[in-house]
């Protein structure tokens, strides 16, 4: 069922409201994660999916800043609307050139990104000091969150190369970064792997019923961190590789959690922590094991 702003859940006006928007919507597991947040932190607040067809998404956005929604996240496919649609997007959205996250501030439609800062949270979190020698780093993958991850891992300072099925989009995505970073074919991976000192798997390969990644994890550097975006399965044939490799693995639920913090923040107003609680939530949903 499509939202229009008039139909979402009645809450009085006290209570803080914000929510997912996306078509179709369902599967997302954002509310699972803010409503843990919200019930932590006790704040009178709800998020909840807002399923928005296609076709009304330039209403919804015009009319977010009045509607007494804080803000909401974006998914597919509302990310292109969303960023055309916001009235300021701020340093990270404009770098990586595309927002998940909307908040109203000032009566206006405000947007950033919060993948690439929930990429590094998690590194940060996971492998401590992990950047504090940038060298080189592999990024298997051109499409959305590819970008955000390339974003992330100039930041810090790494060269990057992207290796991708489709080498225009990776020619594409290395423009937007400028020299150091570089664009290669998927093939061209393994021959990659050998200088890098982290390897991320943007890719959707890895999925539960997808085909594996071709990297030869032999020629993976023994200190190589390697850190996959996928999270269902948790721990992908790539990881599973790294582990049986003794390399440091990060693994795709860490992003997610650690890019709601943003968000959250945002609306909310108070910072909320990834926990291990958390966690245990989310992969219960999911229906992993630990
Ligand atoms: P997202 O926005 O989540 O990153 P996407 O834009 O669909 O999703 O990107 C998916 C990535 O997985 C792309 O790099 C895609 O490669 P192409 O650009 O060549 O499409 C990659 N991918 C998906 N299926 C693949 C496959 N079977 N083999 C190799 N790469 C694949």
């Amino acid at each position: 069922m499509s939202h229009t702003l008039a139909d979402l859940p009645l809450a009085s006006p006290t209570i803080a409201r914000a929510g997912v928007i996306g078509w179709p919507v369902a599967h997302s597991r954002s509310p699972l994660i803010h409503g843990y947040w919200l019930a932590q932190l006790g704040i009178n607040g709800r998020y909840d999916r807002i399923a928005v067809r296609p076709e009304d998404i330039s209403r919804f956005l015009a009319d977010l800043p009045t509607s007494g929604l804080l803000g909401c996240n974006v998914t597919v496919p509302h990310k292109e609307a969303a960023f055309a649609a916001a009235e300021r997007l701020d340093d990270i959205a404009l770098a990586i050139g595309a927002v998940n996250t909307l908040w109203i501030e000032d009566g206006c439609l405000n947007a950033t990104n919060t993948d690439g800062p929930g990429f590094l949270a998690n590194l940060d979190e996971i492998v401590p000091g992990w950047s504090a020698k940038p060298a080189a780093a592999l990024v298997l993958g051109a499409g959305g969150a590819a970008r955000a991850v390339v974003w992330a891992l100039r930041e810090r300072g790494f060269a990057v190369r992207i290796a991708n099925r489709t080498v225009e989009r990776a020619t594409d995505l290395a423009r937007r970064f400028g020299p150091d970073v570089s664009a290669h074919r998927l093939d061209a991976a393994t021959g990659l792997a050998g200088e890098a000192s982290i390897v991320v798997n943007t890719t959707t390969l890895g999925m539960a019923g997808s085909d594996p990644l071709p990297l030869d994890m032999d020629r993976l550097r023994p200190d190589a961190i390697a850190a996959d975006i996928v999270y269902t399965p948790l721990i992908t044939p790539f990881l599973a590789a790294a582990r049986a490799r003794n390399l440091p693995t990060v693994d795709g639920l860490g992003m997610l959690l650690h890019q709601a913090v943003v968000g959250f923040s945002r609306w909310f107003g108070a910072t909320p922590r990834v926990t291990p609680e958390l966690r245990r939530l989310i992969l219960d949903d999911l229906g992993e094991a630990a």
